[in-house]
């Protein structure tokens, strides 16, 4: 008897449990009511009287081991079976949710745009501070002292020191140019420009302009019309027509305004185009010579024009958005809308 509780003792030691199956085999075969522990505490009423004490504790030692493993391996097995069970909610077959990526902005579209049409026509670009001084907003773009534009109204200027202020036109960088380099000069000054205005569906106090220059001996006014007429083709198609109405600023002479054909209605007359047919883009003109002689640029020689446009009116017309304030809400919806078009 002792010798067969030994060699099931070894059995059970030997007996390789892995999972929840051979956990199984493992309780049939051993531990089990019916199981080989079970059959040996039958036989052992076989045993002789004076050894059954001796041979009962044996067995029952290796019936508690054979326990004690049983239970050991089953919270093993549960624990695992548990922490892979933390795992089970992510399907690694699913395929992937796609990223959010973020759309362009239709300003920097347009704005790019313009570039892209003015750079293959020879124009480089050039920029310049947005907190600018008396000289590059005004006075060397012949802004006589009083002239309203310089007043408050329109105007940021810092309360301490009224020769510091937020560049009201990207002119101002024209002027940094004239002065930093020599004709000719053929460059474009995209930039964020700020003007004392309350802010509705067609004003705002901060917005963008492009604005452009280009000086060279002999330049003329139907250099101007052409390149103007040659943007508006490549920007709203080519079957855009141009018109210009005299102006006036103080930095050109003679000055114009700047209209297209209404691209809503084609001409036709709608409300956008307030029932004229035309809309306005920017102004334009060629420099006035006190300019020139202002940046160092003999006037003699040299003429030059200088056109300015909105980059919002531009947006506004080109994809019929009818309130500039969309621009800076940052609403994803509306800002998704230009991707494709780009
Ligand atoms: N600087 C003018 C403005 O901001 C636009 C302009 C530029 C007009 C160049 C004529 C020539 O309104």
């Amino acid at each position: 008897m002792k010798d067969r509780i030994e060699e099931l003792q070894r059995k059970i030691s030997g007996f390789l449990i892995e999972n929840a199956t051979q956990l199984e085999q493992f309780r049939i075969a051993y531990t089990g009511r019916k199981g080989a522990i079970a059959d040996l505490f039958a036989d052992l009423k076989n045993v002789a009287p004076e050894d059954r004490k001796s041979v009962g504790a044996l067995l029952n030692t290796l019936k508690d081991n054979a326990q004690a493993r049983f239970e050991e391996v089953k919270a093993r097995l549960e624990e695992q079976a548990a922490a892979e069970g933390q795992q089970a909610p992510y399907d690694l077959t699913l395929p992937v949710v796609p990223n959010q990526l973020g759309a362009r902005h239709p300003l920097s579209i347009v704005r790019e745009r313009i570039i892209e049409i003015f750079e293959r026509i020879g124009f480089n670009v050039s920029d310049g501070p947005e907190i600018e001084d008396d000289w590059h907003n005004f006075t060397a773009l012949n802004f006589p002292p009083n002239h309203p534009a310089r007043d408050m109204q329109d105007t940021f200027f810092l309360e301490k020191n009224p020769d510091v202020a937020l560049r009201t036109h990207t002119s101002s960088i024209q002027v940094r140019v004239m002065e930093s380099q020599k004709p000719p000069i053929r460059t474009l000054s995209p930039g964020r420009v700020f003007r004392n205005e309350a802010i509705s569906a067609r004003a705002h106090c901060i917005f963008h302009q492009v604005e452009g220059l280009y000086i060279n001996e002999n330049v003329s006014f139907a250099d101007l019309k052409n390149t103007l007429y040659h943007f508006a083709k490549e920007m709203f198609g080519k079957n855009t027509q141009i018109r210009f109405r005299p102006s006036f600023f103080p930095f050109t002479e003679p000055s114009a305004e700047i209209d297209i054909s209404c691209q809503i209605c084609s001409g036709s007359g709608c409300n956008v185009c307030k029932h004229s047919g035309w809309v306005e883009i920017g102004g334009a003109g060629m420099v006035d010579p006190n300019v020139l002689e202002n940046c160092g640029i003999d006037s003699e020689k040299y003429t030059g024009f200088a056109f300015g446009m909105g980059i919002e009116r531009i947006t506004m017309l080109k994809y019929q958005i009818k309130d500039l304030r969309l621009f800076t809400e940052n609403d994803i919806r509306f800002l998704r809308q230009f991707t494709a078009q780009g």
